[in-house]
């Protein structure tokens, strides 16, 4: 696609998610900052809807994984352990001439700078963990970051978890949480940024049997992204080559969705063999082999890793759903992804409309997320609904008062039906339940 397009539909998605209330800029009214967002009424809404999906899918609808929430500040010693002190890093390349700096891993051409021309540093190595000072005292010894991934968290709780869970292998490890990246170019609106959440769940496994769970989570995940309605043929599967692997990884799969700005990732799924549990063994001095008391047999799981970002979900879902009509903006989101399930519209501000369109709303609410509203024409009170997801309309009019029945509008076909207000819970369970 042109790139004068990709921003096109890039930059109309950015603008209505401040019209609508989504996502803003962060600190907005100080000139912003750069990467970081907030998530307004509806982003809330669908943020908690799409880490609901996932913990469902994750965690209610199995039985052998359990989740934890561990802290965001660690032991100093995790991340050595786990390699990031070290290896954590992007190349960085500086241009000597308009100053601005780049990932030179992601540069097409590396001998000019790609904004002006200009001549580039030789590329040095970037960590991208964020440092801070535990306590009161700015010194070396007080040094603790930021994560950088929410997987320690729960490496370093395996043995709790198990313990207390009274799991046996193979089981998994669940947690949604923040995690902070100095990334040296963010953009993409929410696609990459320098603080945002991640949905992992790290799956222990004999070794003999990683190839077999690595090739079930491909598959199970894969099948995820049907519940939030994300279009198949927008979805395909990127292996990394050597060059690509991270430090931890023997085999690393991608999901990848074709963004407007190309094909990208949206999730990993990696093979992290027994290499964190080894690591964090050897700088704890802790045992953290699994005994399996069947086989008489005691090992270092390995580790079949699913990681998602959540915010870059919500990005994707909002692409996908976005659509340009003739006369209106439209988000088909899926009802269980959408942040407003139905709207309550009296045709006019009089003659028991509005009465009664306050009851309906009220019986709803509790159930459903509900938007009330009695002002401008309905077909303007329709169109904001579409730019909102909102897969439902009610309408009361001056026959709903005789009969006792509204019309509720689809918001995908635009289709009316009358239905009776006895009836109208039980037709919205059935439609909003998909
Ligand atoms: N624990 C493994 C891990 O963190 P990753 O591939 O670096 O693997 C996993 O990240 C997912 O986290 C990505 O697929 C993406 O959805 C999300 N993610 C990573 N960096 C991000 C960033 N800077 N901004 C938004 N989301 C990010």
């Amino acid at each position: 696609m042109a790139g004068k397009e990709t921003n096109n539909i890039m930059d109309k998605l950015v603008s209505l998610s401040k019209r609508r209330g989504f996502i803003f800029q962060s600190s907005e009214i100080y000139g912003g900052i750069n990467s970081c967002y907030d998530y307004g009424p509806l982003g809330i809404e669908m943020k908690k809807n799409i880490k609901e999906l996932w913990w469902k899918a994750m965690v209610y609808e199995r039985d052998d994984i359990e989740g934890v929430d561990a802290s965001i500040l660690m032991h100093p010693r995790v991340w050595e352990a786990s390699g990031h002190v070290e290896g954590f890093t992007d190349p960085l390349v500086d241009c000597k001439k308009c100053k601005n700096r780049f990932r030179s891993d992601l540069l097409e051409d590396t001998s000019k700078c790609p904004r002006c021309g200009g001549e580039l540093t030789e590329p040095r190595n970037f960590n991208l963990m964020f440092k801070t000072f535990m306590g009161p005292v700015e010194e070396d010894a007080a040094v603790v970051y930021l994560r950088p991934e929410t997987a320690q968290g729960i490496y370093v709780n395996f043995h709790n978890v198990r313990e207390a869970a009274r799991k046996k292998l193979p089981f998994g490890i669940a947690q949604i949480g923040k995690a902070f990246r100095n990334e040296i170019t963010p953009g993409n609106f929410t696609f990459r940024t320098r603080e945002f959440e991640q949905m992992e769940m790290q799956f222990f496994v004999h070794p003999s049997e990683d190839e077999k769970w690595f090739d079930y989570w491909m598959e199970e995940r894969l099948k995820w992204y049907q519940r939030l309605g994300i279009r198949k043929e927008k979805l395909s599967f990127h292996e990394h080559g050597p060059d690509e692997l991270a430090h931890y990884a023997k085999k690393a799969f991608d999901i990848q969705y074709e963004f407007p700005f190309g094909w990208q990732e949206i999730e990993g799924i990696h093979n992290r063999t027994d290499f964190d549990l080894n690591r964090h063994q050897e700088y704890s001095k802790k045992d953290l082999r699994y005994f399996d008391d069947v086989k008489k047999e005691r090992f270092i799981p390995y580790i079949i890793e699913t990681s998602i970002g959540c915010d870059r979900t919500l990005l994707t879902t909002l692409v996908d759903a976005y659509e340009e009509e003739a006369e209106r903006v439209v988000l088909h989101l899926v009802p269980a992804v959408a942040p407003i399930k139905a709207a309550v519209f009296p045709l006019v501000k009089r003659d028991g409309m509005p009465e009664m369109g306050h009851k309906i709303a009220d019986d709803l609410r509790g159930t459903y997320r509900i938007f009330y509203d009695e002002a401008g024409s309905v077909g303007r009170r329709y169109r904001r609904q579409d730019e909102a997801g909102t897969p439902f309309c009610i309408t009361i009019d001056s026959d709903s008062l005789q009969h006792n029945d509204v019309t509720v509008r689809d918001r995908d076909t635009m289709n009316q039906v009358r239905i009776g207000t006895d009836q109208l819970k039980s037709y919205l369970a059935e439609k909003l339940s998909v």
